[in-house]
């Protein structure tokens, strides 16, 4: 059964006609053309879907569009502003912390996520919390360097906010 719901996705309001067993990653990439968003495995596993829910990553092939309703979504079209990077973006650039890029934008929301949950996260901390992230180049290496470069940058702005 077809019916229309409203997302909240990138701080706009979005109204999408959806089947029940469309899944969220159906939606954004089908529908609302956000290419960021790339499937991979297809089935929760390799993180190349990821998105931000409520601020914490999920595999948006791994939930239904209907369960997203009235949940603040994020995709990395929404990340930069102004035409400027976000300073996540800007550290994976820096630290070259990609070959192929295909499973990047997931990492990219991941990172959002930890950083949001974990000030200053240990290395086991970070590999946990990007565990679900797959990177089949294996940059493995470079994406923990861009990850402490984020947190810096993270740090430089807080402390210019206090100011
Ligand atoms: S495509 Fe969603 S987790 Fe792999
Ligand atoms: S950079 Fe190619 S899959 Fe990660």
């Amino acid at each position: 059964m077809t019916r229309e719901i409203l997302l909240q996705i990138n701080n706009r309001e979005e109204k999408v006609a959806v089947e029940n067993a469309d899944t969220l990653l159906d939606v954004l990439r089908d529908r609302l053309q956000l290419w960021s968003v790339r499937e991979g495995c297809g089935v929760g596993a390799c993180g190349t879907c990821t998105v931000l829910l409520d601020g914490r990553p999920v595999s948006s092939c791994h939930l239904l569009a209907v369960r997203a309703v009235g949940r603040e979504i994020v995709t990395v079209e929404g990340l930069s502003q102004g035409g400027k990077l976000h300073y996540i973006q800007e550290a994976f650039l820096e630290q070259r912390a990609l070959q192929c890029g295909y499973c990047t934008p997931g990492f990219i929301l991941a990172v959002k996520g930890l950083l949001e949950e974990y000030a200053n996260p240990t290395d086991e901390e970070i590999r946990e919390y990007l565990s679900g992230n797959l990177c089949r180049c294996g940059a493995y290496g470079d994406i923990l360097r861009a990850v402490r470069s984020a947190q810096e940058k993270a740090h430089i702005k807080s402390s210019a906010l206090v100011k």
